[in-house]
C-alpha cells in the first residue's frame, strides 16, 4: 500500500483514468468497467479496477488542484507502476470559438502553481502531453465527430482568484481553457517516463459566461470517458 492509496501491488491496472471527483471514479466503474472492484477508499478518494473490452483499466479520484493531483499521480507511477494516465475533467473555455460541451485535448499546460518552479529551481519546464495518446484520442474523437480543440491550456492552483487580467493575457496567447491539474500530470509523466494526457469537457465559458446544466455535465462527462477508454484500447 502507498501512503494515500490503500491498494495492494497488482490491484491497479497499467491504464488509469483520473477524474478530480472521487464519485466520478465510482460512476466510471459502475457505468463503464466490467467486474469493477474498489481497491481504495482512503480519505474517500475512491479507486476501482475493472475491464473495458477485456483490458484492465482503473479509475482513481485525485481531488482538485496540482498539489492533490500530484499525490495520487506520483503514487500511481512510483508505487503501482502505472504506465498511462488520462485525466478526465472539466475546464473553463477562454476562446470565443469554443462552445460549452466541446472537448479540449491538452497538448501542453501552462501553470501558475509554484510546484514546478520549486521542482526546477526557477527554470520554466514546459509540461506536454504524450504524443501517442494525444494522436489516438484525436483519431477517436474525429471518428466520433466530436467537436474538439487541441492546444495549450492553463492549469491553475486557484479556482477563486482576482487575476482576470492574467487569464485574459493567457487567452491572447492562444490558451484554450483553464483547469487545475494537467500540468502536474505532464510533469510527473515526464519524471517517471510514463504517458499522460488530459481530456477536458468545457463546463463553463470564462468569456461569454455560458454554463452547462448538471445534466449536460453528466452527459458530456460520459462521452469523454468513452473517448478516453477508446483511446486506451485503440
Ligand atoms: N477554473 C478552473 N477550473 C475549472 C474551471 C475554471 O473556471 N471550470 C472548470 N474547471
Amino acid at each position: 500500500m502507498s501512503i494515500h492509496i490503500g491498494a495492494e501491488p497488482g490491484q491497479i491496472a497499467p491504464y488509469v483514468l483520473i477524474p478530480g471527483d472521487p464519485l466520478r471514479a465510482k460512476w466510471i466503474a459502475e457505468n463503464f468497467l466490467e467486474g469493477a472492484k474498489l481497491y481504495s477508499d482512503v480519505r474517500g478518494m475512491l479507486g476501482y479496477t475493472g475491464t473495458y473490452q477485456g483490458i484492465e483499466i482503473s479509475a482513481q479520484g485525485s481531488g482538485m488542484g496540482l498539489p492533490s493531483f500530484s499525490i495520487y499521480c506520483t503514487e500511481l507511477f512510483k508505487d503501482y507502476d502505472v504506465q498511462s494516465v488520462i485525466r478526465v475533467g472539466s475546464c473553463g473555455a477562454l476562446q470565443e470559438d469554443i462552445k460549452v460541451r466541446d472537448v479540449i485535448l491538452a497538448q501542453g499546460a501552462c501553470t501558475d502553481s509554484a510546484m514546478n518552479r520549486l521542482r526546477f529551481e526557477g527554470i520554466d519546464f514546459a509540461p506536454i502531453s504524450d504524443f501517442e495518446l494525444l494522436r489516438s484520442a484525436y483519431d477517436v474523437g474525429e471518428a466520433a465527430g466530436k467537436p474538439m480543440h487541441v492546444g495549450n491550456i492553463f492549469s491553475s492552483d486557484s479556482f477563486y482568484n482576482d487575476r482576470a487580467e492574467l487569464v485574459s493575457r493567457a487567452a491572447e496567447y492562444g490558451v484554450l481553457a483553464v483547469e487545475m491539474e494537467a500540468a502536474a500530470l505532464y510533469t510527473l509523466a515526464a519524471k517517471y517516463d510514463r504517458k499522460g494526457l488530459a481530456i477536458c469537457t468545457v463546463s463553463d465559458h470564462i468569456i461569454t459566461g455560458e454554463e452547462t446544466t448538471s445534466q449536460e455535465r453528466q452527459e458530456s462527462f460520459g462521452d469523454m470517458v468513452e473517448m478516453a477508454l477508446e483511446t486506451i484500447v485503440s
